[in-house]
């Protein structure tokens, strides 16, 4: 049974907000913007995608629920260094960058399990800081469960949960009642985003703080290729069934006849832009269905469909880069092999 008897629902400008317990709220969030086209029109983007050269695919389309659980498989291979490392960097350096801070609500795009938020939060609570924690998730079901272990696991939390996506969220957030705000990205998830992509998100983060708030992001740095590739393709084959994964999806959302055996996983390092690509290649020439979206794709033998970039970044660009958006670095936090690393800016 729900430990949480009382539900009442209100709706605000913004979107139903649910009180789940007198910690918690959750509310999803309606668009603000004027709608994309993807969002008049589901699967426009893999139309276009579909019908482009070089092929692309976007990936969203990556995380049905069992792209979901093959994501969280991928964060603990042995090869996969890159959950593993920021974990290390939380654990040795959350009491000073909530010594930095002070005591602030904390904004987390993407929560997900919100695992390595516990070592913040941890943090906060020993330097005695009230906790306030904002996650935001595309997934209701993820963020209600994570949200209610971490109510157990923390006494005096109060959780504000915000579904929908970081623009629609860092847009709306509201004033915290707390002295300031830290806005986390972590999870370097942000070398998915496109350079363009990245400098817009920066001026949202920048409009959604105010002066003295801040910012904590968390990069893959730049590497031997080797290392990088090998994260990448893992000897299991986790990370290939992953990319593969988006055939089936696409499969069942848009009526698709995509023969998943009939393509393979490819990823490498691009030294030039620094980031991995993954891509799709089909095995062999293929036409391919999508009865939905009213779409036949040829694809030649070898040719590739490119899913995903994972760039790779310099602290110290980065550093210059979060300046000219109006974020100071006040700190950068790295393992011993400076594989992964964490900066603390303010704007
Ligand atoms: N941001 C992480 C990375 O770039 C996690 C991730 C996003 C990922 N998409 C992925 C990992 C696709 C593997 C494959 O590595």
């Amino acid at each position: 049974m729900s430990p949480f008897q009382s539900v009442s629902r209100q709706s605000s400008p913004v979107g139903e907000v649910v009180t789940l317990s007198p910690r918690l709220q959750l509310q999803h969030l309606i668009c603000a913007h004027t709608p994309s086209e993807e969002e008049l029109s589901p699967g426009s983007d893999v139309v276009q995608g579909l019908s482009a050269t070089p092929k692309t695919l976007s990936p969203r389309y990556f995380y049905d629920d069992q792209g979901s659980q093959l994501f969280e498989a991928i964060c603990e291979l042995p090869e996969y260094y890159l959950t593993r490392t920021e974990t290390l960097i939380l654990q040795d350096f959350a009491e000073a960058i909530a010594h930095l801070t002070g005591p602030c609500e904390i904004v987390e795009l993407g929560s997900g399990s919100s695992t390595k938020t516990r070592l913040l939060l941890d943090a906060y609570q020993s330097l005695g800081h009230p906790l306030r924690y904002v996650p935001i998730d595309v997934s209701a079901g993820i963020l209600q469960s994570s949200a209610q272990a971490l109510l157990q696991a923390y006494p005096t939390l109060q959780v504000q949960g915000l579904i929908g996506t970081y623009e629609q969220a860092i847009a709306q957030l509201a004033p915290t009642p707390l002295a300031a705000r830290m806005i986390c990205f972590i999870g370097s998830s942000l070398g998915n985003l496109d350079p363009e992509t990245a400098d817009q998100f920066f001026d949202q983060i920048t409009a959604a703080l105010q002066p003295g708030d801040y910012f904590l992001l968390g990069i893959d740095l730049q590497k031997p290729k080797a290392i990088l590739e090998t994260a990448y393709n893992d000897a299991q084959g986790v990370t290939a069934a992953f990319n593969l994964n988006m055939l089936s999806h696409l499969n069942r959302r848009f009526v698709g006849n995509f023969e998943v055996a009939q393509f393979e996983h490819w990823a490498f390092y691009n030294e030039t832009a620094h980031q991995i690509e993954m891509h799709l290649r089909s095995r062999q020439a293929q036409s391919v269905r999508l009865e939905a979206l009213d779409l036949t794709v040829a694809f030649e033998a070898g040719e590739t469909v490119r899913t995903e970039i994972s760039r790779k970044f310099d602290l110290a660009a980065m550093q210059q880069n979060l300046a000219s958006h109006g974020l100071q670095t006040l700190h950068t936090w790295t393992d011993p092999q400076s594989w992964f690393g964490l900066v603390l800016a303010q704007r």
